[in-house]
């Protein structure tokens, strides 16, 4: 009706202002406050990435002590949290769990919080960063049956949560380096991606005044899906049901096939028309991993390389720009520390945490509009009630 830009998808819609996260989709440059992602997957350590994205700078030694102090003092949940697994099947998928868990922690954190408070953003802010890890552990744990375990706030965050997920009360785990590493890399390679859905869906929850723990937890429910987050959960299905090399181009057939809704997981990306810069350091990160591991024959990584190059050379991934994106690789990694499938896309949420909350934080500390698109209404004109 010429009042509004109609724009399905927001694929030229800039729906806020940010200082988070820069990218060039053309170039496949990602920057978080001004650093390349390559630089600080190669460089930081999560907590720090955590800091620079939330606080705009990196911190000095004795801030980033203080924030890893901090951090360590929020890991535990409520008591009383641990019961909401109870109610959960035990096969339910975790992702459902999480966006119950992660939303009721608003029923613990509501009454005195008062939004418009930089502290309190900030203590909101320490609060997901610390408990996440430790619910997400819990989703793993209740799968399977076995106790909770409590955060042990001397290891770093990577070692912390891979004791949580792997050990029991009754033995000693020793955390293996390597994979603490990976975890961690893996982490940061998924902290932020300005207004991706699920980041857009906490700002817009959050534009409303929302509890920023129930505002988090629809970022959970956005990422959840194949196109987005849990696409890394689908890529190791995919990859599974290849299961050998010489079927490779049938599943590339289908992918390009316009009648089949069959797409090549962890390839495409809305905003990278080249090489998602996530994905290359994702691939170095997973070749380094298996080959520590002694394990670098694996057979999906070795279906996945062969992928990964035939589309590459394919005409209808060639013109329509399809590269690998960040979850092609990352299952692979993930899948050689021990973690199954279904929790892929939690250590997805668990890292992207921080740039969901920094996003909130951004938006509650400049001038702000609650977020309401318009829409084209298509339906029927006014018409009478029968009488
Ligand atoms: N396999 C086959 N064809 C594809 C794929 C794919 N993975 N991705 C896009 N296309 C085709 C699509 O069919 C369309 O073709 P045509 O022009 O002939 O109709 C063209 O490429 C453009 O696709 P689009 O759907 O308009 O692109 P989009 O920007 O709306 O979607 C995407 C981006 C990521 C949802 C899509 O590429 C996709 O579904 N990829 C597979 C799922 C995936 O890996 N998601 C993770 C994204 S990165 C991590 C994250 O953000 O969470």
């Amino acid at each position: 009706n010429g009042l509004f830009t109609y724009d399905p998808g927001f694929v030229s819609t800039a729906a806020c202002e940010s200082k988070i996260t820069y990218i060039d989709g053309a170039n496949g440059i990602l920057l978080h406050r001004g650093y390349p992602i390559e630089q600080l997957a190669e460089k930081s350590d999560y907590l720090e990435v955590c800091y620079l994205l939330l606080n705009g700078e990196l911190p000095t030694a004795e801030q980033k002590e203080k924030f890893v102090n901090t951090i360590s003092n929020h890991t535990m949940v409520h008591e009383q949290l641990s019961q909401f697994f109870k109610g959960f099947r035990r096969d339910a998928h975790p992702m459902a769990i999480m966006c119950g868990v992660v939303g009721a922690l608003s029923a613990f954190y509501h009454d005195s919080l008062d939004i418009n408070d930089p502290h309190h953003r900030e203590v909101c802010a320490y609060r997901l960063i610390a408990k996440m890890p430790t619910l997400a552990a819990m989703c793993y744990k209740y799968s399977i049956g076995q106790p909770f375990m409590y955060p042990q706030n001397n290891l770093s965050y990577g070692e912390n949560f891979l004791r949580m997920m792997f050990g029991t009360p009754c033995a000693d785990y020793e955390v293996n380096p390597v994979l603490a590493r990976a975890m961690d890399r893996i982490f940061i390679l998924h902290a932020d991606h300005e207004q991706n859905a699920s980041t857009s869906t906490v700002r817009l929850a959050g534009s409303s005044g929302a509890n920023p723990f129930a505002c988090i937890a629809a970022g959970i429910a956005a990422l959840w899906g194949p196109a987005h987050g849990g696409a890394n959960e689908a890529v190791l299905n995919m990859l599974d049901e290849i299961g050998d090399a010489e079927n490779i181009p049938e599943f590339i057939e289908k992918a390009k096939d316009p009648n089949d809704p069959f797409r090549l997981m962890g390839f495409g990306h809305r905003v990278y028309r080249n090489f998602d810069p996530r994905a290359k350091v994702m691939k170095k990160t997973c070749d380094e991993v298996l080959g520590l591991l002694g394990i670098e024959n694996d057979p999906q990584l070795q279906i996945a390389k062969q992928l990964e190059q035939i589309a590459l050379e394919d005409e209808y991934f060639v013109k329509r720009k399809l590269y690998p994106n960040v979850d092609f690789y990352s299952g692979i990694i993930l899948k050689a520390i021990g973690i199954p499938t279904n929790m892929f896309t939690v250590i997805f949420a668990l890292s992207r945490t921080i740039g969901w909350i920094s996003h909130w934080n951004e938006f509650h500390s400049s001038p702000n509009k609650i977020g309401r698109p318009r829409q084209l209404y298509t339906g029927e004109q006014q018409r009478d009630y029968p009488a």
